[in-house]
């Protein structure tokens, strides 16, 4: 038998413990074509919340109430009846919230990962789709420059964490906002010049005395308050790599604000910002994820990591995400007891 997280109920707003149930389900055999997984480490991320909704927002993949969960995880391959795969590889893909999975090998976005020098959970982090998206969105939208001014949203987060010392790494002067004093400390650790607590009261004053020449750059990852405060900061004609904007996630496809969408079309025309919305898996360089390796290897990236133990404690940790959390960085799901 093995256990896996299913939806139980259709979250109304930010998910709750209770939309989710762990179950007992029978290990799956693998068909002709199949290989059967011993999930290692589950991915939690943001954009899973977009899927369970009854109409998936953004056009994600949407999880039927009963069903396992979407994320990505890294396995183990423990049987074979697909050509080209071998027990004891290991590959990384959508495979769901389950401790075995048996999946077609040619599951779209499926890859073979090699045991190398990092762990394997950077398949899931620095080196996956967040790796990507933070390479995406500081060089091929942000197209950051030595001597701009980034300010970067979420940053104690996955994403922003990395996005942020990609911006340091190409000689830009990048201000972070994130909630509370220890995450703050966190930021500054990894070597952003400034972290800014969007939770404190005089938030937007502090954004903006941390910015003093405005910024060439705001890297979207929240939306709402944190965007108001930082969109009067930019210089005219600034670029806004919009990679997400969670804190509105629960809201569904429409939500009445608080952007205060006109407003913020109103910004958008005034100052002549290019808004460009991206998926960073797709449009990352072809060299995103090399280049992202020497610079872990060269020690110039840190890795933010909190390890959740235990399947079952999946969904806690993933509900800590929308609900301010201690959990800093990539976070992850340890499924096996000997990664
Ligand atoms: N476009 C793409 O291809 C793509 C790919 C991956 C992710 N994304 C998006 O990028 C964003 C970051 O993803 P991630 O993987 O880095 O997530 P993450 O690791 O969970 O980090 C999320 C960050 O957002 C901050 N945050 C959450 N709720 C907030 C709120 N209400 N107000 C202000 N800040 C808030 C958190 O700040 P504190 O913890 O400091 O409070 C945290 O630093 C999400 O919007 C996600 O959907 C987009």
């Amino acid at each position: 038998m093995m256990r896996q997280v299913v939806l139980k109920a259709r979250p109304q707003g930010n998910p709750r413990i209770g939309d989710f149930a762990v179950e007992e389900v029978p290990i799956p055999e693998p068909k002709p074509g199949e290989i059967l997984l011993r999930g290692l480490w589950l991915s939690l991320d943001p954009y899973m919340r977009l899927g369970l909704d009854e109409k998936p927002m953004g056009g994600s993949n949407g999880v039927p109430l009963g069903a396992p969960l979407i994320g990505g995880v890294v396995s183990e391959i423990i049987a074979s009846k697909a050509d080209g795969f071998s027990p004891g590889e290991i590959v990384e893909g959508r495979t769901g919230w389950r401790e075995y999975a048996a999946v077609s090998a040619t599951l779209p976005g499926l890859r073979k990962i090699k045991r190398g020098k990092f762990s394997l959970t950077t398949a899931l982090g620095s080196l996956g789709m967040p790796g990507q998206t933070a390479h995406a969105g500081m060089i091929t939208v942000g197209r950051v420059k030595a001597g701009e001014t980034v300010i970067m949203s979420g940053a104690s987060g996955a994403v922003g964490s990395l996005a942020g010392q990609i911006g340091k790494i190409l000689g830009a002067r990048v201000v972070g906002i994130a909630g509370g004093p220890e995450k703050c400390a966190a930021v500054e650790a990894l070597g952003f010049d400034a972290c800014i607590d969007y939770k404190a009261p005089d938030f937007a004053k502090a954004l903006a005395a941390a910015v003093p020449e405005s910024a060439e750059i705001y890297f979207e990852n929240v939306g709402g308050a944190v965007t108001r405060a930082a969109l009067p900061l930019l210089k005219y004609g600034a670029r806004v790599p919009v990679c997400g904007f969670m804190s509105l996630y629960a809201l569904g496809d429409v939500g009445p604000g608080p952007d205060h969408l006109p407003g913020l079309m109103r910004m958008i025309m005034l100052k002549g910002l290019e808004i460009r919305g991206f998926s960073g898996a797709f449009v990352a360089a072809p060299n995103a994820l090399a280049e992202l390796e020497s610079w872990l290897g060269e020690g110039r990236i840190k890795l933010l990591e909190t390890v959740i133990e235990d399947i079952a404690n999946a969904p806690a940790a993933f509900v800590g995400m929308f609900a301010g959390s201690a959990d800093t960085g990539k976070r992850l799901v340890r499924l096996a007891a000997d990664v």
